[in-house]
């Protein structure tokens, strides 16, 4: 069984990694979307308003799991005998973000690969930051996060 990891901090989900999680069901047996805390950022929803809305928003699709869980990614590969990591890629910047975590990622664990898809084009701008940005300023998101979650994500930036 082909399984791959999903691994992001989702806070919230966006279109944009839904697409992806949606053509890595179709290319893998099994896609676990692992939520996991960026040390480096400030989250805004909880761990699990964000496993609640990516379970929401991927409703449907059979062969996806969602977890979460707190440490390094290659341990809990190791552990669950998963050796893919997915990710998406939007732009050059994600690139150079991503060729430094894969690489780190290939050192720390054994035989981890890490496979690549191109964001589409409609996606390549998103952001989870740009959605609270957009939504924080009575913008429109409809056409940035699922839209099984939008009035969610709407009620919880605004209030
Ligand atoms: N469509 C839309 N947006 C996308 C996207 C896509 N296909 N792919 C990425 N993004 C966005 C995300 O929304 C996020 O936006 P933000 O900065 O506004 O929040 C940004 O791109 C980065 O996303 P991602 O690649 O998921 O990185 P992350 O910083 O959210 O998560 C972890 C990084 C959590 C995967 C990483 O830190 C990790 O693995 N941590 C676990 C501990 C560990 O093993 N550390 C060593 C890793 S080398």
């Amino acid at each position: 069984m082909k399984k791959a990891i999903y691994p992001g901090s989702f806070d919230p989900i966006t279109k944009g990694h839904l697409d992806i999680i949606r053509r890595g069901s179709k290319s893998f047996d099994k896609v676990i979307v692992a939520v996991l805390i960026n040390s480096e950022k400030q989250g805004l929803f909880s761990i699990e308003e964000r496993v609640s809305l990516i379970r929401k928003a991927t409703f449907g699709i059979d062969n996806v799991e969602i977890i979460s869980f707190e440490g390094l990614l290659v341990d809990y590969m190791e552990k669950n005998h998963i050796s893919i990591i997915l990710k998406g890629l939007r732009n050059s910047k994600d690139f150079e973000y991503e060729l430094q975590m894969a690489n780190v990622n290939k050192i720390l664990g054994n035989e981890i690969e890490t496979i690549f898809m191109i964001s589409n084009p409609e996606n390549s701008y998103i952001s989870s930051s740009m959605v609270k940005e957009v939504c924080k300023l009575g913008g429109n998101i409809s056409g940035l996060v699922p839209s099984e979650v939008e009035s969610i994500i709407k009620k919880k930036i605004m209030g």
